[in-house]
Order: structure tokens, then sequence, then C-alpha cells
């Protein structure tokens, strides 16, 4: 069928919330199709050609930020320190790989979520479940469990005032390769990985005064000055992503407008379903989770329908198994797609295979088991001679504790110290950074000096 931004109706929708008031819900949708664009088709252009050279092992993929972004957290202070979490992550990569490092952020838009029961039960009260900030409340009552639509127009100007914030560091002076000191966060200044970062950094500063006296200099070289910094989101809420849904006058072609890149979750990849139709009309750069159920025929079926033409950087396979399935499953079926040579660009989320609950009740994740499934990728495809492109990761900048172990090794009764995220516990500064390292020894050898 002709595929149109509002075709994926004639689809099954999975995970859809039920609004009660439809004339509402009508009325939110068409001024959001009339609101301005939060990023261009240009930009999502640049982002597939980086993605392209990371599928050639040219580049890392680096993706990260909250599995569901809040409301109640739209603060300057907690974007600022995710922003200089990544950079950091970014900069001890691109010194480590000499490789450039494609950032995005699972920001400016992450806040519909996808549930594994429509009901939530807490003391034999039985209430919708909550689904992300731009859907209900994450408070237990009727009243905050209702989809309100009014939410998606917040969830809008959240990720407008997010994203101009998020373009001023990365363009105004702050992601500067000068400020390189200043991205430290006060409260880790003493932690183990702040000092392995502290030597990348001054080596790094070194090389800097060199080139600085070779003549090239933040001034005269945007990329010392500059960074380019990307969004990306779950595509599951399809009505909000369809009003935002807009033909580019420079090509005629449909882009979603809302986000650089997209990806369909695990629990919404079925090849004839709604999001998978959705989709496969915009001509972003989009992703697709690879959970361990995937059945390799439904995946191929998937390939087909999102990337017809076989385009470099279209479409980036998200791997998401679980550090004790992943080299059951994972091998077989990278085998399968490298016979098949198609355009594919593979990244690891280490993150939603793993997740468990400790034993006083929170859903936590074991830092060991998220280093594990990243060497296992790793060495999956170093042993098929194929390119192992990045990370996916749910991580914060803020001093949190979600992720049990880690170099602080936090432990299941440390958790409730600062356990503050909405959905699944995201990687402190010091856990991230801990993994970077490992990435940092990882892709060398696995990746670049085989196949550049
Ligand atoms: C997520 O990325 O937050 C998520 C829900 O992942 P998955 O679809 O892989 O379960
Ligand atoms: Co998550």
């Amino acid at each position: 069928m002709n595929w149109k931004s509002d075709s994926w109706k004639s689809f099954e929708v999975k995970q859809m919330p039920a609004y009660n008031d439809k004339k509402k819900l009508d009325s939110v949708l068409s001024d959001l199709s009339k609101y301005p664009p939060l990023i261009f088709a240009g930009e999502t252009r640049s982002l597939k050609k980086k993605i392209s050279e990371v599928q050639k092992g040219k580049a890392f993929y680096l993706q990260g930020g909250d599995c569901a972004e809040s409301f109640l957290e739209l603060n300057p202070n907690t974007i600022r320190d995710t922003f200089k979490l990544l950079l950091q992550m970014s900069v001890v990569l691109t010194y480590a790989t000499n490789s450039p490092v494609v950032k995005l952020g699972r920001i400016a838009g992450q806040f519909a979520k996808p549930r594994s029961s429509d009901m939530e039960e807490k003391n034999g009260v039985s209430l919708p479940s909550y689904r992300g900030d731009i859907i209900n409340s994450y408070e237990f009552s009727k009243e905050a469990r209702e989809p309100d639509p009014d939410r998606m127009i917040r969830a809008y100007n959240h990720s407008a005032s997010t994203l101009n914030l998020l373009r001023a560091f990365a363009q105004g002076g702050f992601a500067s390769l000068s400020q390189l000191s200043k991205w430290n966060l006060d409260f880790a200044e003493n932690f183990p990985s702040m000092k392995k970062y502290s030597e990348i950094s001054k080596k790094i500063e070194d090389s800097i005064n060199f080139i600085n006296a070779c003549g090239i200099d933040e001034n005269n070289t945007r990329e010392l000055r500059e960074t380019d910094f990307y969004t990306s989101h779950e595509a599951l809420l399809l009505p909000y992503e369809q009003a935002f849904t807009r033909i580019d006058s420079t090509t005629g072609d449909w882009y979603n407008v809302s986000s650089h890149f997209l990806w369909v979750g695990d629990r919404t990849r079925d090849p004839d379903g709604a999001h998978i139709h959705y989709l496969s009309g915009i001509k972003n750069p989009i992703g697709l989770k690879v959970g361990p159920t995937t059945d390799v025929d439904q995946l191929k079926k998937n390939i087909e329908i999102l990337n017809p033409d076989n385009e470099e950087g279209r479409l980036t396979l998200i791997v998401r198994m679980g550090a004790n399935k992943i080299s059951d499953i994972f091998p077989k079926l990278l085998k399968e797609f490298k016979s098949l040579g198609q355009n594919i660009t593979w990244i690891c989320d280490p993150m939603h295979g793993n997740t468990i609950t400790s034993t006083s009740g929170y859903k936590t994740r074991n830092s060991k088991d998220v280093l594990a499934e990243i060497k296992n990728f790793f060495d999956i495809h170093n042993a098929e001679g194929t390119i192992a492109g990045g990370v996916h990761l749910e991580l914060t900048g803020l001093n949190v504790t979600e992720c049990v172990g880690g170099p602080e090794d936090i432990k299941d009764e440390n958790l409730g110290d600062r356990y503050h995220t909405f959905c699944d516990p995201r990687l402190n500064v010091n856990q991230s950074l801990e993994l970077c390292f490992l990435l940092a020894d990882l892709f060398p050898k696995s990746t670049i000096t085989n196949n550049k």
C-alpha cells in the first residue's frame, strides 16, 4: 500500500493508550501538526552519513540518556551533566580509537514507554500502567493514570527547551576541546574513574597545544570549537509522531522532525504492525531493537520493509539479549545476516536484557552484566569478522545509585540512597566511565585496526 503519515492506522497498533476524550485528542494533534519542527531533515541526512561510517568501522556510535525523561526533571543542570558525561565518554573513545564518535542522546523526546502489562496492581488496587510522561502520570491514582492528550503539548515544549539548551552547549563554546578540564562533574572529583579520565585529558591537552602551535586552533577549525550532537527516542506514540511527520521541501521526502533518529522497541517490532509500517515511510536514520526472542525470518522481513534500497546508514540494529543469552543466540543470527550482505549497523544495548529485581525490591542492573554483554558482543563480531559499531546505554550525569556494582561497588542496600529513575535503572558517572574504558580497549582491537 502507499505510505502516508497516517497509514499506520490500518495496521495493528500495540502499546497504544486508550484516550477517552477523542475530541481533545484530535484538537491537540491538529495543533501539534502546525508546531515548528524540532530538527531539520538536512541534519538527519548528516547523521545518516555518519552512521554509514560506523557501519564501515570508521567511527564509533555512542547513544545514551534516560530510560524515560520526566517533566519534573526539566532542569538545566541535569541536561548539562548528562551532556558532559557523553562528551567525556566520547573524548576518551576518540582518543583511544583515533576515530570520530557519533553522539546521540536518548533525550529531547524520550517520553513514551512500552509496558509488559497494561495494568499495575498495588495493595489490591489495579490501575492502568504508567506509560511515560507524554501519556499519563507516575503517581498511583485513577486520575493520574488517565491518558491525557495535553501531555503531548508539554512533551513538545519540554523537548524544545531541552534541545535549545543542547544546541547551545554543542555549538556555543561549552563543547570546545579547550574546555576539556571543565567537563569534570564536581561530585565526581574523587572517583577512581576520574583519575584515569584526567590522565587522558592531560594527554589531549598536550596534543591540542601542539596543533595550536602549528596554526590549527578553535578560531579557524570548527571541529575543535563545536560538536555535533543528535537526538533520538523510541517511536512509540504514533499519533504524536504523525503530527511531526512532514514533507521536506528540499527533497520532497517525508521526515520525522521531532528527533534526528527514531527506533522501534522490542515489544512493537512485529513486521505486520503499525510501528514498523510507520518507520518504513520516514527518511530519518532509524533503529530496531533485536531482543532474545527475535525470529530470523521476521527480522529479514523487517529489514526488507525498513531498508528496501539497502542504503548505508539507514538501519541500525540494536542488539539487547542479556549477558547470558547473547553468546547462544547472537552468533547464529549474525552469521545469517552477514551472508545476506546487507547494510546494517550493529550496536549493543547491554541494558534491557539485564534488568533484575533486587532482594530489596528495586528494579536494577548489575554493572558486571552490562560490561559482560558488551564484551561478548565485541567478541562475537570479532570472531565473525564483522563490525561492532558501538553502544546504546541508559545513563545519567547525576550521582544516582540505580545499578549495582561498578567502581564504587554499589550494593543492594545502597540502591535506596539516590534511586531517582522513573523507569529503568541508569548507569551513573563512575559506572559509565568504567564502561567507556572497557570500550576503549575493545574497539581498536576488534574493529578499527582490522577493518580500516
Ligand atoms: C528502552 O529502550 O527503554 C526499552 C524499553 O527497550 P526495549 O524495547 O529493548 O525493551
Ligand atoms: Co529502558
